[in-house]
């Protein structure tokens, strides 16, 4: 019965009418934060295409965990940056690690955290590519035992979770393999299963150092065009015994998301990568748009779409937005 006795207006006339009807909510619990921990003493510095984020050395984390922890926010996702990089990245697996001592400190600080860690070598590696190298090519097979090293020496640190963002075929089998072998088979994998080549991931690499020396990414990470190969990416990473599965970027791929989340079961990351963060900050900072509303809109957005975990640097900020509301 449309109009006039169809009125959709009737249900937003207050704020108390529209939050019985909103159908999509954040909360602390599905953001997760990434952590960037650089080997030294003393290291609090601001990334400078990423306001308001930093890269702590390991002895300087207690009160960037704390308040993590006081903000509500469960989990964070770690990655490193080592003093020494080498060809075969061997600083990835290192037992004294920068990641690895990370850990140690985040479960001092606060034991039920889930840290849960970024398992490439793309920050660890002398040439930046996520593997080792054969002439000009980042071979496959040969990268996967030492993505299954880094995936247990993280765990034997005390990670909770493995998170491979690598994109070689058949790394999720092997670090499954690798864990269960090492006495870890209650430890989940969140695969970055349709992880695409995008130019979003600017920031990033500026923060981690880990811009390849040669080439690009575009051997191993998916063409941004590719909506049906995702699906099969995703498919194969499940079969794997990916616990968790994720899209990213976020921004530009919510079709994908939506389709993910149409096609399968697991639990859905998706990941709000650094250059989405940066043109916010950026925009914002010329007064061309309000940061307050955006980023809600953006977080929703990407929720709507069908994610139930959000990767986000934005975490912190909505985190505290939520609490306030809440109070
Ligand atoms: C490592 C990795 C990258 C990101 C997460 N893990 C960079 C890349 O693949 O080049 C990007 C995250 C971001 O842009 O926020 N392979």
């Amino acid at each position: 019965m449309p109009y006039p006795t169809e009125r959709l207006r009737r249900l937003r006339r207050t704020g108390a009418l529209r939050g019985m009807v909103q159908e999509t909510r954040l909360h602390p619990s599905s953001l997760i934060y990434p952590l960037f921990v650089q080997e030294g003493k003393g290291i609090v510095e601001e990334i400078s295409s990423m306001p308001g984020v930093s890269r702590f050395s390991p002895d300087r984390l207690h009160a960037e965990i704390a308040e993590i922890a006081s903000l509500g926010l469960g989990s964070v996702i770690l990655f490193g940056i080592p003093d020494k990089k080498d060809p075969t990245g061997s600083a990835a697996f290192d037992e004294n690690g920068v990641v690895q001592q990370a850990i140690r400190t985040i479960k001092q600080e606060a034991p039920e955290m889930v840290v849960i860690t970024d398992v490439c070598l793309c920050e660890y590696t002398s040439h930046g590519h996520c593997g080792v190298l054969d002439g000009q090519e980042v071979a496959n097979d040969a990268t996967l035992d030492l993505l299954a090293r880094m995936a247990v020496s993280h765990t034997e640190a005390g990670a909770d979770m493995v998170a491979p963002s690598d994109m070689m075929d058949g790394r999720v089998r092997a670090i499954r393999s690798a864990l269960d072998q090492g006495g870890f088979s209650g430890v989940p994998i969140m695969s970055y299963a349709a992880k695409f080549a995008s130019a979003f991931y600017g920031p990033f690499r500026e923060a981690a150092e880990s811009t390849p020396a040669f080439g690009d990414r575009r051997s191993y990470q998916m063409d941004p065009a590719n909506r049906r190969e995702a699906m099969r990416e995703i498919g194969l990473d499940i079969e794997e015994g990916a616990d968790i599965v994720m899209v990213k970027p976020a921004l530009a791929y919510l079709d994908v998301l939506r389709e993910a989340r149409e096609r399968f079961e697991h639990p859905l990351a998706a990941y709000n990568v650094s250059g989405e963060y940066a043109m916010v900050k950026a925009a914002a900072a010329r007064g061309w748009i309000d940061e307050e509303r955006i980023v809600p809109e953006i977080l929703t957005s990407i929720k709507r779409a069908g994610a139930d975990l959000i990767i986000t640097y934005f975490a912190k900020e909505m985190a505290g937005k939520l609490e306030k509301k809440a109070d």
